[in-house]
């Protein structure tokens, strides 16, 4: 019998190579690989366009955005942040000199319990840095009321929020500033990289300067910065996935609904609470009811060579080299029982339904 071939969490969304290798004559001709040549500068005002943002500033990645995000807003002491995300959110703090303090999530949005946010708050607090979990928007307004009362900085850590509108503009236009990750396995990748978004133009001068080594126009070093450019190789990809973004849009959407249907009759699963016109399907996380049932049908899924991911596990509260255990419920038990299903945009509905055939056992 023929064995089937691998499936994995996930695949990058991928141009035809010759449309790429069309896009790098330009870099091959000219020599300029870096320094904000052409094709970054094309990516960021094709970005800013199709996304309607004013301030977009591309970065070398994710992490390195949130830290610019830290930096250029000037935030010290305390950041108030969710336990249920990747580990960049906190280490991002922490390698700016900040202390990451969690604040619990609500169980059925993912997402930060805006309610938990004050009494969190001490004289040291100077920023809350909130994840889009999967895209679902956070309670944006929430937090720009207690943000304002509390004189605090906003960063959202958008990495996975491309693309998703909310009440009338781009979810990355929330809060001071937002950190979108290009990386190879977003929705919208570029390899490596990735995106600050400002709302205030000082601030999104700040942080093209500090991506720089604190350069200004002029090349003056006027700032203390490093090397968060992105580089011309990967604004090429960028640009050649861009077309085809609307198309990568419409297949995830079509995978997470297969995926809801497949599964609309197994009562072990649950899954995330969302707005269908504010979220852009780019993960299929399903909850398990424990985690004795999520390990029987991983086990199922790797018999199968169907690679899952527990994403996000184990809750950032419970991992001692980043912070002292402080019991944060909902975090800690939504990490145990929550699996990220395959979605990338060859995936097939054949493949899709074989894969909710054993998570129904
Ligand atoms: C929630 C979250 N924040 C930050 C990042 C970091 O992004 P990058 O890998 O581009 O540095 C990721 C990456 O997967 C993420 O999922």
């Amino acid at each position: 019998m023929k064995t089937k071939p691998p499936i994995y969490v996930t695949m990058p969304s991928l141009p035809p190579l010759a449309e790429y290798m069309e896009i790098l004559k330009g870099p091959w001709a000219s020599g300029v690989l870096t320094h904000h040549g052409p094709l970054v500068q094309r990516l960021e005002r094709e970005l800013q366009e199709i996304l309607g943002l004013e301030h977009l500033v591309a970065v070398t990645n994710g992490t390195v955005a949130l830290q610019l995000a830290i930096r250029a807003l000037g935030v010290e002491g305390e950041v108030l942040t969710t336990p249920f995300s990747w580990i960049a959110t906190c280490s991002a703090i922490q390698w700016e000199g900040c202390q990451p303090k969690f604040v619990d999530i609500v169980p059925e949005t993912f997402n930060i319990d805006v309610e938990k946010i004050e009494e969190a708050i001490t004289d040291k607090t100077s920023a809350i840095l909130a994840v889009h979990v999967f895209s679902n928007p956070c309670d944006v307004e929430a937090i720009a009321r207690i943000a304002a009362r509390r004189n605090l900085k906003v960063i959202f850590d958008a990495a996975h929020a491309m693309c998703v509108n909310y009440r009338g503009r781009s979810l990355l236009e929330y809060g001071d500033v937002s950190g979108t990750s290009f990386h190879a396995t977003k929705l919208f990748n570029t390899g490596e990289g990735g995106a600050c978004v400002a709302t205030d133009g000082e601030v999104a001068d700040r942080l093209r300067r500090t991506r720089f080594f604190g350069h200004d126009e002029e090349k003056q070093v006027v700032d203390v910065g490093m090397n968060g450019k992105m580089t011309e190789v990967h604004a090429a990809l960028g640009l050649a996935n861009l077309k085809r973004l609307e198309d990568v849009l419409k297949k995830r959407r079509a995978i997470y609904e297969a995926y809801r249907n497949g599964l609309a009759a197994v009562d072990w699963v649950s899954f995330q609470k969302i707005d269908p016109e504010a979220y852009n399907y780019s993960y299929m996380p399903v909850v398990f009811e424990d985690e004795d049932r999520l390990a029987t049908v991983l086990q199922k899924l790797v018999g199968e060579q169907i690679h899952a991911r527990r994403y996000f596990y184990p809750a950032l509260n419970t991992i001692k080299a980043v912070s002292e255990y402080v019991v944060m419920p909902n975090a800690e038990a939504l990490a145990r029982r929550i699996l990220c299903l395959p979605s990338y945009d060859s995936l097939s509905l054949e493949q899709i339904a074989r894969i909710c055939r054993i998570v129904a056992g």
